[in-house]
């Protein structure tokens, strides 16, 4: 699945608890938006919270090549010279997007409608991830996009004389495609419509808005007209709940545990993993709920509790779709079964991360049915033989941190190999979260 292994691993010794307080770092799909926002907007645009991870630099990277002036990151912070709505130029090579689907799909769209051609490129595993799910959308609007014949990228962008708005009804529930599409929009003639089958989150909407930017809500269906401009502004990011989520797995798991997550962003559309990890009976508590540049944020308590298996209801599922691997941990860790349905979009994720956590929980002696659109699994002990265990993340960042939060139930040590993508969204995880009592080693 991965490309060449990074070669870097993940030691993890078994038990422990997790205690204290923690900031994970921001939020990456938040971050990723702001340096797009701020690119094309009017005047300048501050950002605090800055996810200082590879994803959200490879966007930050991307729109430096497109001659906009970024200072920072600096401590979380950046300062973009919007260049306006017209002002990006072409890039002189290939824009890399190297693990980061959501820089591509966004970019994407952004970049349908610019007069330059652009290519955007990335790593092994973002070149196997599907793109048709944009550029379709995107062609039928009048972009120019040719893909491999696989429907991967490289992608290869002409410009277009002019792109024309439309009213699309999303096959699949996906906040890149939605984004995608608003984007493109930005750059169109006339009203640019998505319709979403289930709510996806909603940050580039309520960052539009943050900008200056009208748009319309109706039910599932978001609107905007093309040819406005965006105001420059402050913003700061929460912390990401996606990072989050393995600390309210790992508190529940680990009795003795009482950690309190700060700053978290509780955006509704991004909270199912709490809805679900509740049903499953864990001790959450969401407190000092504040608003933040129109994002919900709050701290987040989370103290140790027995966990029962569940059926996941199909309609969280894009509500907690990057933290279902660590749900799994959660799973593997309850009493009884839990069944996920409905989630076939994990096998596009980063890795195929069905058959990815199956395979890794196999190897802790879990019982895990991989299906095609979910797992059953069966919840135990984690390497009951206390023999070490040796985890294939396949290079996936949210494959090595769930296994890595798997250890502290764990009978045995645990070994997880090629770790180095756990810096696209969690830069210095490893020692953040040896911080609050996870027995870690990197190496
Ligand atoms: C994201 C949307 C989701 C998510 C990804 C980030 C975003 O992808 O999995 O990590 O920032 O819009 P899909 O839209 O493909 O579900």
């Amino acid at each position: 699945m991965a490309a060449a292994s990074s070669g870097q691993r993940f030691h993890l010794s078994p038990g422990g608890a997790l205690r204290g307080r923690l900031r994970v770092p921001g939020d990456k799909s938040i971050s990723h938006r702001a340096i797009m926002l701020g690119s094309i907007a009017d005047g300048e645009t501050e950002i605090s919270g800055f996810l200082e991870g590879a994803d959200a630099l490879a966007t930050l990277g991307a729109f430096r090549q497109l001659g906009v002036q970024i200072d920072g990151p600096e401590g979380g912070r950046v300062r973009i010279r919007g260049v306006g709505r017209d002002g990006l130029r072409g890039a002189d090579g290939p824009l890399d997007m190297g693990n980061s689907g959501t820089s591509m799909r966004l970019l994407s769209g952004l970049l349908a409608g610019q007069r330059f051609a652009s290519t955007l490129i990335g790593d092994a595993s973002l070149s196997r991830r599907p793109m048709r799910r944009v550029t379709g959308p995107l062609a039928e609007m009048g972009a120019q996009i040719a893909t491999t014949e696989e429907g991967t990228a490289p992608l290869r962008i002409t410009p277009t004389p002019e792109l024309a708005g439309i009213d699309y009804r999303l096959p699949v529930a996906s906040a890149q495609v939605k984004s995608s599409l608003l984007l493109a929009g930005l750059y169109a003639r006339g009203r640019t419509c998505v319709t979403e089958p289930a709510p996806t989150r909603d940050h580039t909407e309520r960052m539009l808005a943050a900008f200056g930017y009208p748009l319309t809500r109706d039910g599932a269906r978001v609107c905007l007209e093309g040819g406005g401009r965006l105001r420059g502004c402050r913003l700061e990011v929460p912390a990401d709940i996606s990072s989050a989520a393995f600390f309210l797995v790992g508190a529940s798991i680990a009795p003795g545990s009482d950690l309190t997550l700060e700053h978290v962003g509780i955006n509704p559309t991004r909270t199912g993993v709490i809805d679900i990890l509740r049903a499953m009976g864990a001790d959450i508590r969401i407190e000092a709920e504040r608003d933040v540049g129109g994002e919900p944020v709050a701290d987040l308590r989370v103290r140790s509790a027995p966990l029962r298996g569940i059926r996941i209801p199909e309609a969280l599922v894009p509500l907690a779709i990057d933290e279902l691997p660590a749900v799994f941990i959660a799973a593997a860790c309850a009493e009884g079964e839990t069944v996920l349905t409905g989630a076939e979009e994990l096998r596009v994720k980063e890795s195929d991360r069905i058959q990815v956590m199956a395979d890794g929980l196999a190897r802790l002696g879990i019982e895990a049915e991989p299906r095609p659109d979910g797992i059953r699994i069966r919840g135990g002990t984690p390497g009951a033989d206390g023999a070490r265990a040796v985890i294939e993340s396949h290079g996936d960042h949210r494959i090595a941190m769930s296994f890595a939060i798997a250890a502290l139930r764990a009978a045995g040590p645990i070994e997880i190999e090629d770790c180095a993508n756990v810096a696209t969204s969690f830069p210095r995880f490893a020692t953040l979260a040896g911080g609050v009592g996870l027995q870690i080693r990197e190496g």
